[in-house]
Parts: C-alpha cells; structure tokens; sequence
C-alpha cells in the first residue's frame, strides 16, 4: 500500500472522465497524439520492449504501443480509469503512484510519465516521481516525461478566454499562472491542480533525479497555437508538411518553452 495519496480534487477531476476524449475530440488533442507517437517511436530503445506507462489513464498512449509490439503496463492512482486501461488487448493496469511505483527495480526498458509530474507542485516530489522512474528502467533504458510549458493556461487564455468562449479562464489568473506556474485550485472545470514548467526546471529535476544530459522536445512546437489548426492536421498533404516541420525545431532550445506540452527523455547507461 502506497503512502502517498492523491490530492482530493485531481481524483475528483479524473474521476469525472474529463479527459477522456482529450486526444482525440479535436484539432489540438490530435496533433499532441501524433506528435507523441511520433517522438516516442523514435525515443524508445528498441522493438518489444518492457515498457512502463505512469499515469496512463484509461491507456490512449499504452493501447498503441501495446499494438506495436510491447509488453505494456499501466500505472495510475485513479482506479476507475485502471478499470478501463485493463480491458485493453496486451495491457496489464494497476493502481498505483509514481512517487512508490509498485514495480522492481531495473524491471522495464522504459518508463513513461506523461501526466503525473505537472500533477505534483512540489519540486521534491517531482525529483522523486523520476527517481523512482529511474530505479524501474533498466541498463540501456529510457525515462521519458511529458509536462505542461509555463505560457500554456496564457495561451489558452489568448485562444479562447480572450476571444470570448467561457472557458473559466480569466486574465488575471492566467497572467499569474504566467508569472508563478502553479495552477493550484485554480478554473476547476478547465483542467485541475497543476504546475507549469519552463524547460530549464524540468532537465535540473532530471539532473536532481541522477538523469543527467537529457533531451527536451517541444510536442505541438508554437504551430500548436494556430487557431485554424483544423486544416493543417485534417488535410493529409498540410499534415505532413507541419509533422515534418516541427521534427526540425522540436529541440531548437529557442523554441522549447513555445508549446504546450514539453517531452523530457533520458536514457541510462547500458
Ligand atoms: C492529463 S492525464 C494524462 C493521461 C495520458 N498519459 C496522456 O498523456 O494523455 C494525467 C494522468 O496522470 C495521473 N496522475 C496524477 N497524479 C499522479 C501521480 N502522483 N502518480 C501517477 N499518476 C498520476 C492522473 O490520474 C491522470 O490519469
């Protein structure tokens, strides 16, 4: 039994299914899952690997890379959405923390933390969440970690606060989110507690984690915040121009803070 707990109201958000159908309902939820299957088939260390996913939710990222050919595992603290991972052809689910992740040491070719280190606001809790990430890879392995970039609730502010959908977004609280990052108990029904890192954060926490040397990519990269984004990702001929494109910059260290999201990854020694 794990003695961390998670806090009240991101249970009560993920336990309400608001997520859903985030990387599939729309222009936006599509590029992120392109892009990360695109930076995650060319990150991971090789074919039918060991590969742990923390914070899976109901497994929209361990569906596909079961049907790649890995062994998959999904951990995840919100047991409704286990439940759901669990019926998935190739996928062990189990509910569980990435601060004490219920696996063995050096026990997966690469571990996964796409959600829960912008879940944890506190700086030591993030360097242990990768700590333990790194206890469960083995020689040769990759840690991979996916976090929100510090301008992302301002540019949904821009997107669509300002532009007057209700959103629950307002200027004042995106401007402090902005300066400060910490979404805590902040426009519940946009998204739930959260901390939003700039780049430099997120590789000292590898560093801090003894995952030392990372590489950073941006996912959506700034195309992310085109409004029209409809038309370039429906549109097979401008969707391949733009995947191609932001393959160009998504380590460009000028540009990785210009995304929503951020990937983190760092292979171990072999
Ligand atoms: C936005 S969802 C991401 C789901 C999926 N990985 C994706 O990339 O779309 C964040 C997930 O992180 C999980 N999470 C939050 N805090 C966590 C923690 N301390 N340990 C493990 N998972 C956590 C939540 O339950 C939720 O399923």
């Amino acid at each position: 039994m794990s003695e961390w707990e998670l806090e009240t109201e991101i249970a009560a958000y993920y336990e309400r299914g608001g997520e859903r159908e985030r990387l599939t309902r729309n222009a936006r939820g599509r590029l992120e899952f392109a892009r990360m299957q695109d930076l995650l088939r060319r990150i991971l260390p090789g074919k039918d690997l060991d590969v742990l996913d923390v914070g899976g939710a109901t497994g929209i990222h361990s569906a596909w890379l079961a049907a790649d050919g890995h062994r998959v595992t999904l951990v995840d603290p919100v047991a409704s959405q286990v439940a759901v991972a669990a019926r998935l052809p190739g996928v062990e689910a189990v509910v569980g923390d990435a601060r004490e992740l219920p696996c063995g040491d050096s026990s997966f070719d690469a571990v996964l933390l796409m959600g829960p280190l912008y879940h944890l606001t506190d700086r030591a809790q993030r360097v242990q969440a990768l700590a333990e990430a790194r206890r469960c890879t083995r020689p040769g392995g990759v840690v991979a970690a996916v976090t929100i970039n510090r301008s992302a609730a301002w540019n949904d502010y821009l997107l669509f606060g300002a532009g007057g959908e209700d959103k629950g977004l307002s200027p004042d609280g995106s401007l402090r989110i902005l300066r400060e990052g910490d979404l805590r108990y902040y426009e519940q029904d946009v998204f739930t507690t959260a901390y939003l890192a700039h780049p430099g954060e997120v590789a000292s926490e590898f560093a801090d984690a003894g995952l030392a040397g990372a590489a950073q990519y941006a996912v959506q990269g700034f195309p992310g915040y085109i409004p029209e984004l409809e038309r370039l990702i429906d549109d097979e001929r401008l969707r391949g121009h733009l995947m191609e494109g932001l393959r160009v910059i998504e380590s460009e260290p000028s540009l990785l803070g210009a995304s929503n999201h951020l990937l983190t990854a760092a292979g171990l020694p072999a």
